[in-house]
């Protein structure tokens, strides 16, 4: 059975994530900033005899996922599925946005990802086997005003994602990049458009169904795999439709549902 490391597992779609996995008896790594909640799902997820190490971190300060990995080769743990899931969106217009949120976004979204896909992916080459998801977004495939930092940290893991996955092939290594729709989820709370059109009129899948497509996307090892056929088809429209339509949507979707 493999060890498999999620980041942003303590709610949302990395704790379905982890159900899952834990059901089919993998061991687990398991990171998010709140350690209680860890704790509590570590708890729920043992019963199904497996290993659960926690990690209470906050991954968007620098220095987090070396610790990690350091902290895991100490240990030694080798970890055989990195699932990259851990990351937030802020509503607002770039100009208004405080800095912190910025550059969280940034870090969480970007950095840490890239910086743990740097660190675990040498060891899974020079083992000839292992695999990599990056949870990115619908987001991903088009700009977004009004959540423009996060769009485009999205773009950036598509991108980067499909281009690691391309470098690997033939490796016994498998790169999957996910993307979720809109998802019932804390995310939409944090983010401040829990009453955007998009998540009140256009509506929003559940976690357990998104988290059952990311851990077959996963295990089939596809490249890139967008979560519901609705989601499918938005995505596939914009990439013939007039950019300047495709952004004026976009923004209309993140409105107030009530304005
Ligand atoms: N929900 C959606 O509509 C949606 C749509 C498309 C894509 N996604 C993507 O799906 C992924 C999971 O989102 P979700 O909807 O499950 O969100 P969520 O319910 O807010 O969960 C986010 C997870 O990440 C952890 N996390 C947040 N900031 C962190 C930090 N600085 N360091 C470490 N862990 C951190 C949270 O735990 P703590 O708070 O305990 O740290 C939590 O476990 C994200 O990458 C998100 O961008 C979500």
């Amino acid at each position: 059975m493999a060890t498999v490391l999620i980041t942003g597992a303590s709610g949302g779609i990395g704790y379905e994530l982890a159900k899952l996995f834990a059901r089919d008896h993998h061991d687990l790594v398991l990171v998010a900033r709140s350690g209680d909640r860890l704790a509590q799902v570590a708890k729920e997820l043992q019963a199904h005899g497996v290993t659960v190490k926690t990690f209470s971190l906050d991954l968007s300060a620098a220095p987090s996922p070396k610790f990690l990995f350091d902290q895991l080769q100490r240990e030694a743990v080798a970890v055989d599925i990195l699932i990259n899931n851990a990351g937030f969106g802020a509503l607002g217009e770039f100009a208004k946005m405080p800095e912190e949120q910025i550059f969280g976004q940034i870090q969480l979204n970007i950095v840490a990802l890239t910086e743990l896909t740097r660190l675990f992916l040498p060891r899974m080459i020079a083992r000839g086997s292992g695999r990599i998801m990056n949870v990115a977004s619908t987001a991903g495939f088009q700009p977004g005003p009004l959540m423009a930092v996060y769009y485009a940290t999205k773009a950036y893991v598509i991108s980067f994602s499909e281009a690691i996955a391309n470098e690997v092939r033939g490796s016994g290594l498998m790169v999957t990049c996910f993307c979720p729709g809109a998802t019932h989820t804390g995310f939409a709370q944090r983010a401040g458009n829990d009453k955007s059109r998009l998540f009140k009129q256009l509506g929003a899948m559940s976690a357990e169904k998104v988290a059952l497509d990311a851990y077959r996307a996963v295990m089939e090892g596809r490249t890139l795999a967008i979560s519901g056929a609705h989601n499918w088809l938005v995505a596939e429209l914009t990439r013939f439709a007039p950019r300047k339509l495709v952004t004026a949507i976009s923004r209309w979707v993140s409105e107030d549902a009530q304005s």
